[in-house]
């Protein structure tokens, strides 16, 4: 099986890099943004037409919530511009595409986790982009794959354990929204479930294709996030002073975006009664914090 990866230096393009190298039935062309520009329509036809993939993953994006208020165009091109570029080469190859979305197309009114096919009615720039990337995908790729998640994190810097971890060293008091609803979700577990869709859909001559959700378990708000991400950094010795911990209203909070309340996913359809797909988020936050085998800081 030959498979591309797109954004393969982010938080799930390194850990999907990994999960490939663990199977040996797997060739993997790894690109990130220096390897392949997924904006620049040209050389995203020059390298898939060069390698041939029988699948392409998407896991490159515009993924500053606050910075896309400012920058909407940018975030367009990126998130959905590119992914009408990803779907025309996926067809001339007749690759598989999976592409990474968002609990952020949501509006977090529902009193339920997000169905697939739930009404998307994103509040902010970021969001409306990823559902914009969606539209395209489903209408134009004959083969599309849409995956949703919520809240990943991983051994990166740029997530929230890490700046939880960082606002720690200079706080005593931090405030946290208590009342947005969601699952953490582990990169690596994340891939790992990408790379068994990719396998499934590829070997499976009756695959159903569209979207999924993938995300973590159990379902929290940031502030409880917080807690138990401070609590095993106590366990592991990796705080001098903890921070209390201040349960807030998304009111009072300032931000340029607005995010919803309930980003809570429905994960029924990618469980199957088989499945045997790590997704317990404390476990991963446990790799994170004590991490036995680094991830490679070298990028791709
Ligand atoms: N992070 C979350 O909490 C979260 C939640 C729900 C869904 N998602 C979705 O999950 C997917 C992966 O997110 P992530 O957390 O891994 O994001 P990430 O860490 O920000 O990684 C995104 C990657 O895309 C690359 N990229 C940006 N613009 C590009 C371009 N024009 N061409 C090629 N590569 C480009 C970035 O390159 P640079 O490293 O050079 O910037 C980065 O390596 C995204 O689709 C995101 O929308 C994320």
């Amino acid at each position: 099986m030959k498979l591309m990866i797109c954004g393969a230096n982010g938080q799930v393009g390194r850990h999907l890099v990994e999960a490939c190298i663990q199977e040996t039935n797997i060739n993997v062309l790894a690109l990130s943004r220096n390897d392949l520009n997924i904006t620049e329509r040209n050389d995203v036809f020059e390298q898939t037409e060069s390698f041939r993939p029988n699948i392409i993953i998407n896991a490159a994006a515009y993924t500053q919530v606050d910075k896309a208020e400012e920058e909407p165009e940018l975030a367009y091109c990126i998130n959905a511009q590119a992914v009408e570029y990803l779907s025309e080469v996926a067809n001339a190859v007749d690759a598989i595409l999976i592409h990474i979305s968002t609990d952020y197309v949501f509006d977090g009114k529902s009193s339920q986790p997000y169905q697939e096919l739930s009404q998307q009615n994103p509040l902010n720039i970021y969001g409306t982009t990823k559902w914009q990337g969606e539209q395209i995908l489903l209408e134009k790729a004959r083969k599309p794959i849409l995956i949703r998640t919520s809240w990943v994190f991983c051994e990166s810097d740029n997530n929230f354990v890490a700046t939880m971890l960082r606002l720690s060293k200079s706080r005593k008091r931090l405030s946290i929204v208590d009342d947005q609803m969601g699952a953490p979700t582990y990169a690596k577990h994340l891939a790992e479930a990408i790379i068994n869709i990719a396998e499934v859909s590829f070997l499976a001559p009756k695959f159903h294709f569209g979207i999924y959700h993938f995300c973590g378990q159990p379902f929290v708000s940031w502030f409880e996030f917080a807690k138990v991400i401070f609590e095993k950094s106590e366990q592991l010795d990796l705080i001098h002073q903890l921070p209390e911990v201040v349960p807030i209203a998304s009111e009072d909070y300032s931000s340029a975006a607005r995010r919803p309340k309930n980003s809570c996913l429905q994960t029924s359809r990618f469980f199957t009664e088989k499945s045997s797909l790590s997704r317990d988020w404390q476990a991963g936050l446990d790799s994170v914090l004590s991490p036995k085998e680094k991830i490679s800081n070298e990028g791709y």
